[in-house]
């Protein structure tokens, strides 16, 4: 399972509105078992994010500015046809709860049929991580509450900055 330079390639896919400690946490588990984690951002015009693609991507990288192992990249289209693109043989996704597991199961087994050639990874974060969601740091943080440790700290400053834009607006 290696693409022609003799890498394992990953890609994590995902909205990543934005990066939460879970996707930190699954990104540096794909990191310990791939040459490359490709953390693909999904172009989506129909969803309307807190923050811009670009924004979503820096903050990415600059958390994993220092991890050589760790690319960040956009993607739109199929997913699969991403990953053949990339060199990928592999999907990485984030398994929380039972609760994710059907869909995970859907998109596994869908994408399988679409490329049989690339397998999904379903990885566990930590147990402190099996709670949180990029939509429930965003609502808790929009409401006061503290998401301290929850998102990484330049993410959270960059909520910080959006919310006091908005309450400015
Ligand atoms: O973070 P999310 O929103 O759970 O990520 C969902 C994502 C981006 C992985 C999924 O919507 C996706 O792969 N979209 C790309 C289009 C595609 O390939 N759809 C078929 C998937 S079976």
């Amino acid at each position: 399972m290696a693409n022609e330079r003799n890498e394992r390639i990953a890609v994590y896919p995902g909205t990543f509105d934005p990066l939460t400690n879970g996707h930190v946490d699954i990104i540096q588990r794909g990191a310990g078992l791939f040459d490359r984690i490709v953390v693909a951002i999904l172009v989506n015009p129909d969803k309307s994010p807190l923050f811009t693609i670009e924004e979503r991507a820096e903050m990415a990288r600059e958390v994993f500015a220092d991890e050589p192992r760790v690319e960040v990249d956009l993607f739109e289209g199929l997913l699969v046809e991403y990953a053949r693109q990339r060199g990928a043989h592999a999907i990485v996704r984030g398994l929380r709860a039972v609760s994710d597991f059907e869909f995970e199961m859907q998109m596994a087994l869908m994408n399988r049929r679409l490329s049989p050639d690339i397998e999904t990874v379903l990885m566990m974060p930590a147990e402190s991580y099996t709670y949180l969601s990029s939509r429930l740091a965003k609502e808790v943080f929009s409401l006061g509450g503290s998401i301290h440790g929850l998102v990484p700290d330049l993410v959270e400053q960059r909520l910080t900055e959006r919310l006091r834009e908005h309450n400015d607006a």
